[in-house]
């Protein structure tokens, strides 16, 4: 184990200090320091600097995400000191007024103590995201809200939190401290930034009553860096389909395109009206509108596909591949007039990077998961 650890200690230095074009006697500083702190205590710290660049370098590194052109832009909270449940709070209250910035979107990313073997992991969050709606399933099996967070929502009632039952209800932030059971933080209503979905022109929409959060801040992933891992929330902005084709659209989420369709006088009677594909443009063009309406930062596929291109060409400038998950890189709507659809890539996994954690028990249970679903992305069984 500790030789595992030295080596990727060591990985991250060497590939730090070169991209930094700092001296190589740093570098055996640095080496020097590390090496002696995994012998003594069978793990080290990063400094500042290097935690920085190291989140940078796992966005860059993000196979699936195909906005990494803005990777050197990310904003860095190093939270690795916090001491209590207070400060938890204050830091994730903080990561979402930063991120947010009245809708000019600020790319972050908070960083938590590192996990250490044989320690108490002090935080670990169960939210999927800082700010997800509730789901609901009443004893008839309809669903209300959105049914990814059904299982979360259970755990928040437990904890005494009360939604009003209606489809966007935002739920608290659910994180374990000290590996105590679970509490919930209350997101203060002020501090959560919703988009209304309007449409440019067509009459009927606003009976649709949709709506989306500006920001989605993914926080139930661990950032690993040099054989680190770190429970760290983060954020981009969003890409217009992951609201108008998937989370509105997807069976198992908001289910919505039949009804989108209805209010748009289209015949649904049979697919070849091609009812499902211009229902779904012009929610895409809905949402899309609706954020720059709203003054909050959105990119359209084609933007974002674009960026990817050029984010790809300046990498390999500096003769670095460009590794990337296909399947997720392609747009969920018409993907094949993206250029990513025509290229091939490697979709090997970098370091560092960002992992799955191992879900928590409760979760499991409560979502129904077996054993057989542990992820083992992490060494720890966290
Ligand atoms: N697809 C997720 C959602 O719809 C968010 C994933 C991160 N997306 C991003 N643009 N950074 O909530």
């Amino acid at each position: 184990m500790k030789d595992q650890l030295k080596q990727k200690a060591m990985t991250f230095l060497t590939q730090y200090i070169n991209e930094n074009n700092l001296s190589t006697e740093v570098l055996k500083e640095r080496q020097n320091e590390i090496l002696s702190s995994i012998d003594e205590t069978g793990t080290y710290e990063h400094n500042v600097e290097e935690l920085r660049y190291g989140a940078k370098l796992a966005w860059r590194n993000s196979t699936k995400c195909i906005g990494r052109l803005f990777w050197e832009t990310l904003d860095v909270f190093d939270a690795r000191t916090v001491s209590s449940e207070t400060e938890v709070e204050r830091h994730l209250l903080h990561h979402i007024k930063h991120a947010t910035n009245k809708g000019k979107i600020k790319s972050t990313i908070t960083i938590f103590p590192a996990i250490k073997e044989n320690e108490i992991q002090k935080v670990k969050i169960w939210s999927q995201q800082l700010i997800r709606y509730a789901g609901y399933e009443d004893n008839n099996r309809v669903k209300i809200g959105d049914p990814a967070s059904i299982p979360l929502t259970k755990i928040a009632q437990r904890l005494d939190w009360k939604g009003n039952g209606d489809h966007f209800d935002i739920l608290p932030i659910i994180y374990q401290w000290n590996e105590q059971p679970p509490i919930k933080i209350d997101i203060p209503k002020e501090s959560i930034l919703e988009v209304p979905i309007v449409h440019p022109y067509e009459e009927n929409w606003d009976e649709l009553q949709l709506k989306w959060y500006a920001v989605p801040i993914i926080s139930d992933r661990l950032l690993e860096i040099g054989g680190l891992y770190y429970p760290a929330p983060f954020n981009g902005w969003y890409m217009e389909t992951e609201i108008a084709a998937r989370n509105l659209v997807d069976p198992y989420r908001y289910n919505r395109l039949r009804e989108v369709a209805t209010i748009l006088g289209m015949d649904t009677s049979s697919t070849t009206t091609y009812w499902r594909d211009r229902a779904l443009v012009e929610l895409q063009h809905a949402v899309y509108h609706s954020f720059k309406k709203a003054g909050v930062q959105m990119v359209d596929h084609y933007t974002a596909a674009q960026q990817f291109q050029t984010f790809r060409e300046k990498e390999e400038n500096k003769e670095r591949e460009v590794r990337g998950d296909w399947t997720w890189l392609i747009p969920p709507v018409s993907p094949a007039l993206t250029p990513i659809f025509h290229q091939r890539i490697n979709s090997e996994e970098l370091s560092p990077n960002f992992v799955t954690q191992v879900k928590p028990d409760l979760l499991k249970k409560i979502s129904g998961m077996n054993e057989s679903s542990r992820v083992k992305s992490c060494p720890f069984h966290v």
